[in-house]
Protein backbone atom coordinates (compact mmCIF):
# COMPACT_ATOMS: atom_id res chain seq x y z
CA UNK A 1 0.00 0.00 0.00
CA UNK A 2 1.21 3.32 -1.20
CA UNK A 3 1.53 5.67 1.57
CA UNK A 4 1.42 9.50 1.87
CA UNK A 5 1.61 12.31 4.52
CA UNK A 6 -0.98 15.27 5.18
CA UNK A 7 1.43 17.81 4.33
CA UNK A 8 4.38 18.46 2.45
CA UNK A 9 5.13 20.25 -0.93
CA UNK A 10 5.09 16.84 -3.19
CA UNK A 11 1.72 15.43 -1.02
CA UNK A 12 -0.37 13.64 -3.72
CA UNK A 13 2.54 13.50 -6.10
CA UNK A 14 3.43 9.72 -7.37
CA UNK A 15 7.39 10.27 -7.60
CA UNK A 16 9.04 6.63 -8.96
CA UNK A 17 12.71 5.90 -7.84
CA UNK A 18 15.36 3.43 -8.88
CA UNK A 19 18.44 2.06 -6.78
CA UNK A 20 20.86 -0.21 -6.35
CA UNK A 21 22.74 -2.76 -9.05
CA UNK A 22 21.69 -5.79 -11.29
CA UNK A 23 22.45 -9.03 -10.93
CA UNK A 24 22.66 -10.79 -14.57
CA UNK A 25 22.80 -14.38 -13.70
CA UNK A 26 26.14 -16.04 -15.43
CA UNK A 27 24.54 -19.46 -14.03
CA UNK A 28 22.47 -20.25 -10.47
CA UNK A 29 25.24 -19.32 -8.64
CA UNK A 30 27.56 -16.00 -9.72
CA UNK A 31 26.28 -12.63 -11.51
CA UNK A 32 27.62 -10.07 -13.16
CA UNK A 33 26.75 -6.91 -11.50
CA UNK A 34 28.12 -3.55 -9.72
CA UNK A 35 29.61 -1.70 -6.52
CA UNK A 36 26.40 0.21 -5.78
CA UNK A 37 24.66 -0.03 -2.36
CA UNK A 38 21.72 1.85 -3.08
CA UNK A 39 21.87 4.67 -0.63
CA UNK A 40 21.60 7.53 -2.46
CA UNK A 41 18.41 6.11 -4.00
CA UNK A 42 17.10 4.92 -0.74
CA UNK A 43 17.53 8.60 0.69
CA UNK A 44 16.02 10.15 -2.32
CA UNK A 45 12.92 7.34 -1.36
CA UNK A 46 12.63 8.63 2.65
CA UNK A 47 13.44 12.73 1.49
CA UNK A 48 10.13 12.14 -1.05
CA UNK A 49 8.28 10.68 1.57
CA UNK A 50 9.00 12.92 4.11
CA UNK A 51 7.81 15.57 1.51
CA UNK A 52 4.62 13.55 1.05
CA UNK A 53 4.87 11.57 -1.72
CA UNK A 54 3.61 8.31 -2.34
CA UNK A 55 6.80 6.55 -3.29
CA UNK A 56 7.56 3.42 -5.43
CA UNK A 57 11.42 2.64 -5.18
CA UNK A 58 11.98 -0.04 -7.18
CA UNK A 59 15.46 -1.97 -6.03
CA UNK A 60 18.07 -3.98 -7.40
CA UNK A 61 20.18 -6.40 -4.59
CA UNK A 62 20.64 -4.29 -1.90
CA UNK A 63 21.13 -5.38 1.90
CA UNK A 64 18.87 -1.91 2.73
CA UNK A 65 15.99 -1.79 4.82
CA UNK A 66 12.39 -0.37 3.01
CA UNK A 67 11.98 3.16 4.69
CA UNK A 68 8.68 3.16 6.18
CA UNK A 69 6.05 3.95 4.23
CA UNK A 70 7.33 3.23 0.99
CA UNK A 71 6.21 0.84 -1.44
CA UNK A 72 9.09 -1.18 -2.65
CA UNK A 73 9.35 -3.49 -5.79
CA UNK A 74 12.25 -5.77 -5.82
CA UNK A 75 14.52 -7.08 -8.64
CA UNK A 76 17.37 -8.67 -10.42
CA UNK A 77 18.11 -8.19 -13.47
CA UNK A 78 17.62 -5.10 -15.81
CA UNK A 79 14.98 -6.57 -17.72
CA UNK A 80 13.10 -7.23 -14.40
CA UNK A 81 13.91 -3.59 -14.03
CA UNK A 82 12.56 -2.29 -17.23
CA UNK A 83 9.30 -3.89 -16.46
CA UNK A 84 9.02 -2.96 -13.38
CA UNK A 85 9.55 1.01 -14.20
CA UNK A 86 6.77 0.57 -16.80
CA UNK A 87 4.32 -0.44 -14.43
CA UNK A 88 5.75 1.96 -11.77
CA UNK A 89 5.91 5.49 -14.20
CA UNK A 90 2.59 5.00 -15.94
CA UNK A 91 1.05 7.18 -13.64
CA UNK A 92 4.06 9.02 -12.01
CA UNK A 93 4.66 12.32 -11.34
CA UNK A 94 8.60 11.84 -11.62
CA UNK A 95 11.09 9.10 -12.14
CA UNK A 96 14.46 9.66 -10.68
CA UNK A 97 16.85 6.94 -11.72
CA UNK A 98 19.43 6.09 -9.59
CA UNK A 99 20.21 2.70 -9.72
CA UNK A 100 23.06 1.51 -11.48
CA UNK A 101 21.77 -0.94 -14.34
CA UNK A 102 24.40 -3.66 -15.64
CA UNK A 103 25.53 -2.26 -19.22
CA UNK A 104 26.09 -5.84 -20.34
CA UNK A 105 24.47 -9.32 -19.05
CA UNK A 106 25.76 -12.61 -20.32
CA UNK A 107 23.97 -14.05 -23.58
CA UNK A 108 23.03 -17.11 -22.44
CA UNK A 109 23.21 -18.14 -18.65
CA UNK A 110 24.41 -21.70 -17.90
CA UNK A 111 21.54 -24.04 -16.70
CA UNK A 112 23.55 -25.83 -14.24
CA UNK A 113 26.86 -24.36 -11.90
CA UNK A 114 29.72 -23.99 -14.29
CA UNK A 115 32.62 -26.41 -13.00
CA UNK A 116 36.12 -26.10 -13.72
CA UNK A 117 38.11 -28.26 -15.47
CA UNK A 118 41.67 -29.64 -14.66
CA UNK A 119 44.55 -27.23 -15.84
CA UNK A 120 41.71 -25.14 -17.46
CA UNK A 121 43.30 -21.41 -17.31
CA UNK A 122 40.52 -18.92 -18.90
CA UNK A 123 37.22 -18.63 -19.46
CA UNK A 124 35.57 -16.21 -21.48
CA UNK A 125 31.47 -15.13 -20.96
CA UNK A 126 29.78 -13.92 -23.72
CA UNK A 127 27.97 -10.63 -22.81
CA UNK A 128 25.59 -8.60 -24.62
CA UNK A 129 24.27 -5.09 -24.22
CA UNK A 130 21.23 -4.31 -21.97
CA UNK A 131 18.39 -1.94 -23.30
CA UNK A 132 19.20 1.54 -21.66
CA UNK A 133 15.88 1.67 -18.99
CA UNK A 134 15.22 5.21 -19.05
CA UNK A 135 15.52 5.67 -22.77
CA UNK A 136 13.11 3.60 -23.43
CA UNK A 137 10.75 4.59 -20.79
CA UNK A 138 7.91 6.54 -22.35
CA UNK A 139 6.62 9.18 -20.19
CA UNK A 140 7.01 9.49 -16.41
CA UNK A 141 7.10 12.88 -15.68
CA UNK A 142 9.75 14.99 -14.58
CA UNK A 143 12.81 12.66 -15.83
CA UNK A 144 16.36 12.45 -13.47
CA UNK A 145 18.85 10.72 -14.42
CA UNK A 146 22.69 9.94 -12.87
CA UNK A 147 25.81 9.96 -14.07
CA UNK A 148 28.60 8.52 -12.41
CA UNK A 149 32.17 8.94 -13.68
CA UNK A 150 35.21 8.87 -13.08
CA UNK A 151 37.23 11.44 -15.70
CA UNK A 152 35.30 13.87 -18.10
CA UNK A 153 32.63 14.64 -16.19
CA UNK A 154 30.74 16.96 -17.36
CA UNK A 155 31.15 15.99 -20.94
CA UNK A 156 29.89 12.33 -20.62
CA UNK A 157 27.08 13.82 -18.48
CA UNK A 158 25.79 16.09 -21.03
CA UNK A 159 26.19 13.92 -23.76
CA UNK A 160 23.27 11.49 -21.34
CA UNK A 161 20.64 14.70 -20.89
CA UNK A 162 19.23 14.36 -24.69
CA UNK A 163 20.29 11.03 -25.15
CA UNK A 164 17.78 9.63 -22.27
CA UNK A 165 15.48 12.92 -22.50
CA UNK A 166 16.22 13.95 -19.21
CA UNK A 167 15.40 17.07 -17.26
CA UNK A 168 18.46 17.39 -15.53
CA UNK A 169 20.85 14.53 -14.50
CA UNK A 170 22.77 14.14 -11.41
CA UNK A 171 26.83 13.73 -11.93
CA UNK A 172 29.29 12.55 -9.81
CA UNK A 173 33.35 11.63 -9.46
CA UNK A 174 32.98 8.11 -8.13
CA UNK A 175 36.65 7.93 -7.72
CA UNK A 176 36.38 11.27 -5.15
CA UNK A 177 36.62 11.00 -1.59
CA UNK A 178 33.61 10.76 -0.12
CA UNK A 179 31.55 10.36 -3.41
CA UNK A 180 30.31 7.23 -4.93
CA UNK A 181 29.74 3.96 -3.69
CA UNK A 182 28.92 3.10 -0.17
CA UNK A 183 29.47 5.87 0.87
CA UNK A 184 26.85 8.17 3.41
CA UNK A 185 28.02 11.25 1.72
CA UNK A 186 27.99 12.48 -2.08
CA UNK A 187 29.14 15.94 -3.93
CA UNK A 188 27.38 16.22 -6.80
CA UNK A 189 26.54 18.70 -10.16
CA UNK A 190 23.70 18.97 -11.99
CA UNK A 191 23.49 19.26 -15.39
CA UNK A 192 19.90 21.05 -16.66
CA UNK A 193 18.57 20.77 -20.07
CA UNK A 194 18.38 24.44 -20.55
CA UNK A 195 22.04 24.28 -19.84
CA UNK A 196 22.46 25.83 -16.40
CA UNK A 197 25.21 24.19 -14.43
CA UNK A 198 25.00 23.01 -10.63
CA UNK A 199 27.86 22.30 -8.63
CA UNK A 200 27.23 21.47 -4.79
CA UNK A 201 29.84 20.44 -1.99
CA UNK A 202 30.04 17.32 0.10
CA UNK A 203 26.97 16.47 1.59
CA UNK A 204 25.00 13.64 3.01
CA UNK A 205 22.91 11.81 0.72
CA UNK A 206 19.55 12.57 2.41
CA UNK A 207 20.78 16.90 1.74
CA UNK A 208 21.62 15.48 -1.94
CA UNK A 209 18.27 14.11 -2.12
CA UNK A 210 16.21 17.30 -1.16
CA UNK A 211 17.94 19.27 -3.42
CA UNK A 212 17.34 16.74 -6.19
CA UNK A 213 13.52 17.22 -5.32
CA UNK A 214 13.05 20.52 -5.07
CA UNK A 215 14.56 20.91 -8.46
CA UNK A 216 12.09 17.73 -9.47
CA UNK A 217 9.48 20.31 -7.63
CA UNK A 218 10.03 23.24 -9.89
CA UNK A 219 9.36 21.09 -13.29
CA UNK A 220 6.35 19.32 -12.09
CA UNK A 221 3.10 19.58 -14.20
CA UNK A 222 0.49 21.57 -12.39
CA UNK A 223 -1.69 18.92 -10.16
CA UNK A 224 -4.81 18.28 -11.24
N1 LIG B 1 20.69 3.71 -17.06
C1 LIG B 1 19.54 3.05 -17.47
N2 LIG B 1 19.63 1.84 -18.11
C2 LIG B 1 20.84 1.29 -18.35
C3 LIG B 1 22.03 1.96 -17.96
C4 LIG B 1 21.91 3.18 -17.31
O1 LIG B 1 18.44 3.57 -17.25
N3 LIG B 1 20.90 0.10 -18.97
C5 LIG B 1 20.56 5.01 -16.37
C6 LIG B 1 21.20 5.07 -14.99
O2 LIG B 1 20.31 4.66 -14.01
C7 LIG B 1 21.54 6.55 -14.88
C8 LIG B 1 21.85 6.95 -16.30
O3 LIG B 1 21.21 5.98 -17.14
O4 LIG B 1 20.45 7.34 -14.44
C9 LIG B 1 23.32 7.00 -16.60
O5 LIG B 1 23.93 5.77 -16.24
P1 LIG B 1 25.48 5.57 -16.52
O6 LIG B 1 25.90 4.20 -16.15
O7 LIG B 1 26.22 6.75 -15.94
O8 LIG B 1 25.51 5.77 -18.12
P2 LIG B 1 25.36 4.77 -19.32
O9 LIG B 1 24.33 5.34 -20.24
O10 LIG B 1 25.14 3.36 -18.86
O11 LIG B 1 26.77 4.91 -20.05
P3 LIG B 1 28.23 4.43 -19.51
O12 LIG B 1 28.04 3.48 -18.36
O13 LIG B 1 28.84 3.79 -20.71
O14 LIG B 1 28.92 5.70 -19.09
CA1 LIG C 1 26.38 2.29 -17.29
Amino acid sequence: QLLGQRTGDLRGRHIVVSAGPTYEPIDPVRFVGNRSTGKMGFAIAEAARDRGAFVTLVAGPVALETPWGVHRVDVQTVAEMLVALEQATADADAVIMSAAPADFRPVSPADHKIKKAPGQETLAIELTQNPDIIASLPGGGVRVGFAAETRNLADYARQKLPAKRLHFIVANDVSAPGSGFGTETNEVVIFHDDGRVEEFPLLSKYAVAHLILDRVLERLQPAD
